[in-house]
């Protein structure tokens, strides 16, 4: 982060995650994903963010995304949803982009089938934020703030 320039996070939503309310219900809630945008908007207006969101059912798409991310973000915020456990392409997207990244997801994996439980992206993340839903997205907005501010401090420290 250079200047006063407000930090640029991206959301990356992966497959499925455009049915958002609609979707196993008892599972993921009934928030809908301009919900969750419309939080992330008001939070990221009052910690001075610039938010760009972006979801795709199509792993090529955001593969592309995350590419172009690199020099146009500061960092990124991803649920990869099912994606999480199968992706190669995902995981060497986010690394190609080079930012700081936190993993997000509404429901806690660990909690859940076994297959779940794998996540190809967990360790190319800063860190992961699981279980509470929607709000992991904003909570997710706040982790990484905190994380660049630290590492600007750092870099002029
Ligand atoms: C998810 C968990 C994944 O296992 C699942 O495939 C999803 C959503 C979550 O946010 O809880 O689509 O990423």
């Amino acid at each position: 982060m250079k200047g006063k320039r407000l930090p640029r996070i991206l959301f990356v939503d992966g497959p499925n995650l455009n049915v958002l309310g609609k979707r196993e219900p008892s599972v993921y809630g009934t928030e809908s994903p301009a919900d969750i945008r419309n939080a992330v908007e008001e939070a990221a207006r009052k910690e001075g963010a610039a938010v760009t969101f972006f979801q795709s059912n199509h792993e090529g798409e955001i593969v592309e995304r995350l590419q172009r991310a690199k020099g146009e973000f500061d960092g990124i915020v991803i649920n990869p949803a099912a994606y999480t456990h199968t992706s190669v392409a995902i995981r060497d997207a986010l690394l190609f982009a080079g930012l700081p990244a936190i993993e997000v997801h509404l429901t806690n994996p660990a909690r859940r089938e076994s297959f779940r439980k794998i996540s190809f992206v967990e360790d190319v993340v800063v860190g992961r934020i699981c279980g509470v839903g929607g709000f992991g997205y904003t909570l997710a907005l706040a982790a990484l703030l905190h994380h660049l501010r630290r590492e600007g401090a750092r870099g002029r420290g």
